[in-house]
This record gives structure tokens, sequence and C-alpha cells, in this order.
């Protein structure tokens, strides 16, 4: 008999960047590849984590309440600390609403070129992935193409926002139109992991749709602006119903210590997290104005990386920049075929990073 259930049994797990330990072998690194914040992480998250480590022996809280708490405060307390669904990862939180919502057979929408891990996990599920593919240069929503797409077996409609790996973004405008048009039935995720770097004055977050009671998760990291990749930590903010479902799928005791008291810290550490927000303006400007000079094709970005098309094969690009101490990401995986995608470093590294594309440029 088939132990197997056939859809895991025939499914690839997710490629990730590797590790800068993993690729340097101890030298030195500007890794540029996994959208990690450049300034590090806050020093007082990191206080919190050692005085956390010291008391790893006793269980944490049952449920992570005070985290939800501050997360509920950084947005005004607009909504309550119950709305707040927390795990180890964003992509944890993406595996909840999965379990939560998708049975084999059912659909997910998605809009390639974006994040994989959305098929990656669904696929899992045993569901049927929709791809309503972005249009054009500047990778537009193609609005009518995901409501014609919905069946009464949709689910789950994926909308990143800033997207990656474009860095580009979908104005509320037409999120308006398509939100009010999506039917019930049909969850909403909108990942908005980059949301403070954002400065195109037409964003807006999940908040705004949650809070009029729309079928909608907000996704959220603590891997990318607060600097804790290496913590695993994610939530998702949602209305009170689809909270109090989603909230039956988390574990007891699941939030460890050291996650719990270094995410609280990094959450109320808002001088840190402006500070980072400010490097990131900063220094795409100064990406924009070296890839202009060396005649690099690029995308404007609302995120904290940059989406950049070199003649060559991304994978040939990739290689030559370890060999310069420099990680990027190409992402063809991704739908974006051609194309790499460039974290912004420190300075420093963005400074090592335009050197070594002019030594690739002039080979
Ligand atoms: C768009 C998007 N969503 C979610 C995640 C998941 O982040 P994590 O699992 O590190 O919290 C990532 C990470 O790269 C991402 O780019």
């Amino acid at each position: 008999m088939e132990i197997f259930k056939k859809h895991i049994a025939a499914s690839k797990n997710y490629v990730g960047g590797k590790s800068a330990e993993e690729v340097g072998g101890g030298r030195k690194m500007y890794k540029m590849s996994s959208n990690e914040n450049a300034l590090g992480i806050s020093p007082k998250a990191v206080q919190a984590a050692k005085d956390a480590a010291e008391k790893l022996y006793l269980y944490p809280d049952g449920t992570p309440k005070r985290l939800a708490q501050a997360i509920a405060e950084s947005y005004g307390n607009q909504i309550d600390h119950s709305q707040v669904i927390i795990s180890d990862s964003g992509s944890s939180v993406i595996e909840i609403i999965n379990r939560g919502f998708l049975n084999e057979g059912d659909e997910y929408i998605v809009t390639n070129p974006t994040f994989q891990l959305y098929r990656v996990l669904g696929i899992k599920m045993g569901a049927v992935q929709v791809d309503v593919r972005l249009e054009g240069d500047d990778f537009k929503l193609n609005v009518q193409g995901i409501l014609d797409a919905i069946t009464d077996r949709t689910r789950l409609l994926y909308i990143t926002n800033p997207n990656n790996p474009t860095g580009t973004i979908f104005p509320e405008e037409q999120l308006d139109e398509l939100f009010n048009a999506v039917p019930d039935h049909v969850i909403i995720i909108h990942d908005e992991v980059y949301e403070k770097y954002v400065e195109d004055p037409r964003y807006c977050t999940a908040m705004k749709w949650i809070l009029q009671g729309k079928n909608m998760v907000g996704l959220n990291s603590f891997s990318k602006m607060y600097g804790m990749a290496g913590m695993r930590l994610g939530y998702g903010y949602t209305t009170p119903k689809l909270a109090e479902y989603l909230t039956k799928l988390t574990k007891p005791f699941s939030t460890n210590r050291i996650a719990l008291e270094a995410g609280i810290a990094a959450v109320k550490d808002t001088d840190f997290l402006q500070k980072s927000v400010d490097h990131v303006h900063k220094a795409k400007r100064y990406m924009y104005t070296e890839l202009d000079r060396l005649g690099v094709k690029y995308w404007k970005t609302e995120a904290n990386f940059i989406l950049i098309k070199t003649e060559e094969d991304p994978l040939a690009f990739e290689e030559f920049m370890v060999t310069q101490s420099i990680m990027v990401r190409p992402v063809n995986y991704f739908g974006a075929d051609g194309c790499t995608r460039v974290t912004i470093s420190t300075d420093e590294g963005n400074e090592a990073f335009i050197k070594a594309l002019e030594l690739f440029l002039k080979k």
C-alpha cells in the first residue's frame, strides 16, 4: 500500500538563499542575497536576547500575548492583540493559512514573478496554483485577469506588496478595485514584509481593508526591517473572525523565550527601525546613480533590494560575484528571467558591489 501522500512525495522544497558561512567558508562576504537588514539588529533586541538566554531552562509564555500587544501597539492599536497571529517566521504564517484554508484540489492565485514559497507550500497541500502573471515592463497587476481566474474552488489570493523580487508596489487605488470585487470565499494574503521601506504615497497596508472587515491577512516578518532573520519570527494580522480561527492552528509555547523578548524589544526600538529605513532610502539612490553610470538595467525599488538585468546569464553573474566576496540572488526561479536581485547593503558593501559589477562588465 502507498504510504506517502502523492503531492508531497512529488513536491520539491523551497530553495532559499545560502548563508555567508555556506558560501564563503569563513571568508568575509557581503551578503546581498536575502534582503536582510544592512544595519544588523537593534542593540536593544540583542540585549533582550542575552537576558532571555539566561532563562532558557524555563518555558516561555504559553501564548505570545505580550509580543502581540507590542505589535498591535506598533499599529497605533487599530487592532486588538488577539488579531495578531505569531509564528516562527513569515513562512510559517503562510503555512498556517494554507492549513487553515486549502484542501486537496482547491486553488490559490499567485502573480508571478513573485515569492516562490507560496507555490512550494501550496503544492504540498495538494492544491492547484493558478498564476496570473504581472504585466508589462513595470510589473502591473492584471486585476481583470485575477477576477476572471477566481472559481468556486479558489481559496487564497496572494498579493505581495512590495513585491519580491521586483521591488515594485501595487497602488491602493488598483487594490481597492480588486479587493472590492473579490468574493468572500477567497482569503487575501497581503504580504507586506517590506512595507516599512515604501516611499510611494500611493501605497497602503492591509490594515485599511482589515478594518473594513475584508477576509484578509496582512503578512509580516521580523527577518527584514527588524533585522532578525536568524531568529525566525513572523506574524499575520487579520479580522477578529479569521484570527480566532487561525489561532487554533498555532501551538502552545511555540514562540521561544529569546524570540519573544527580542521581538518585543525590536518592535519598540523605533529609532533603530527609522535608521534602517533612512539608510535604505539613501543607499538606493547611490545605487541608481551608479547603475545608470554603468548602463545596467534596473527597476526602481520600494523595498530594500533592487532587481537588475545583466546581459549575461544570472548564474554566471552570481558565480563571478562570489569570487569578489559578494552574494547576490539570481531570480529566474521567481519567474523573473535573466534577472538578479541585489539586497541593499552597508555603504561599504554597496561600493564593493558596484566595483565588482564594473569588473564583470569589463570582462
Ligand atoms: C515576500 C516575502 N514574504 C515572506 C517572506 C518570509 O520571511 P521569513 O520566513 O523569513 O519570515 C519573505 C522572505 O524572503 C519574503 O520575501
